[in-house]
């Protein structure tokens, strides 16, 4: 497949989210990604990741007031109003989520298909009708990420880690220009998450194309994301070099749990290795 240079980074301005009896999902958030980079969001249970990408993609809008959000030029929300336009400007954002969100009764190469769907005409999806060009675009695709032996199997029929990949390459044909993974590795085994992992750092390099990625294991966050972004209680409390994350972070983060964060080859004093 031909590399396309990402222009879409990310601006969050000032972004506040409550629910309800002024339960604060989010506070203040204001962060930008440069097209092109892997950024890693980090953060316990509930501290705002998931809320924060749902912005992002336009699923929910912010407090009545509060920022702003843009992808590449397209204001996807801004003083807590989602813009009228959004499905189509949803057509640059590509979604991962833990747990893959495929058809299992379709086919692989149909399942990647899909991704076409906001530019086919809509007869055409309604009755699953591709061309031989569309479809061997999506057969390319599975090449990128290694599984075209699979293209005509049942989607059902693959393992946890081959299914997150399909879901990849259904983010290739649909030309997303920034991923937005949440949790994409948290239902895999290790040698899973690795290869999913590989496959985003991948077409993160080769395609140029921006990924946002929740993860909950720390070590993933400083080996595949130059970035790293913190969220507590729906703050930014770090925003920097995974590299330079110190256990005290991690502590302010994840208090006592942190030490189940890590896998056991690592332990906090990773960081000064
Ligand atoms: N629809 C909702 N209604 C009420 N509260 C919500 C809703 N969605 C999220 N919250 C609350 O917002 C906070 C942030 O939740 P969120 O799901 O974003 O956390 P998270 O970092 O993704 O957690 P996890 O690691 O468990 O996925 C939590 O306190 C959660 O209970
Ligand atoms: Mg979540």
């Amino acid at each position: 497949m031909t590399k396309q240079t990402s222009d879409t980074g990310l601006v969050i301005e000032n972004i506040t989210k409550s629910f309800g009896r002024g339960a604060i999902a989010l506070k203040n958030t204001d962060f930008q990604v440069v097209p092109g980079e892997m950024v890693a969001l980090i953060g316990a249970s509930g501290s705002g990741k998931s809320t924060l990408l749902r912005h992002v993609s336009g699923f929910l809008a912010a407090d009545v007031g509060s920022g702003a959000i843009r992808v590449g030029s397209n204001m996807v929300q801004k003083n807590g109003q989602v813009h009228r336009q959004i499905r189509r400007m949803r057509s640059d954002i590509g979604f991962i989520f833990q747990q893959f969100n495929l058809v299992g009764r379709m086919s692989v190469l149909t399942n990647v298909l899909t991704g076409m769907l906001p530019r086919v005409p809509l007869w055409r999806s309604l009755f699953g009708l591709f061309t031989p060009q569309e479809k061997q675009e999506a057969y390319e695709a599975l090449k990128v990420i290694g599984i075209e032996a699979l293209a005509y199997q049942r989607a059902s029929t693959l393992s946890g880690g081959q299914q997150q990949r399909v879901a990849i390459a259904r983010c290739l044909v649909q030309k997303a220009k920034i991923i937005l993974a949440d949790e994409p590795i948290a239902s895999l085994d290790p040698e899973s998450a690795r290869t999913v992992m590989d496959i985003l750092a991948k077409i993160n390099r080769d395609h140029g194309i921006t990924v946002l990625v929740s993860l909950h294991q720390v070590q993933f966050a400083r080996r595949y994301c130059p970035r790293t972004i913190a969220l507590r209680m729906g703050e930014v409390i770090y925003d920097g070099p995974s590299a330079d994350l110190t256990p005290q972070h991690l502590r302010t983060l994840y208090g006592a749990s942190v030490e189940e964060l890590l896998d056991g080859t690592e332990t906090l004093e990773f960081v000064s290795a």
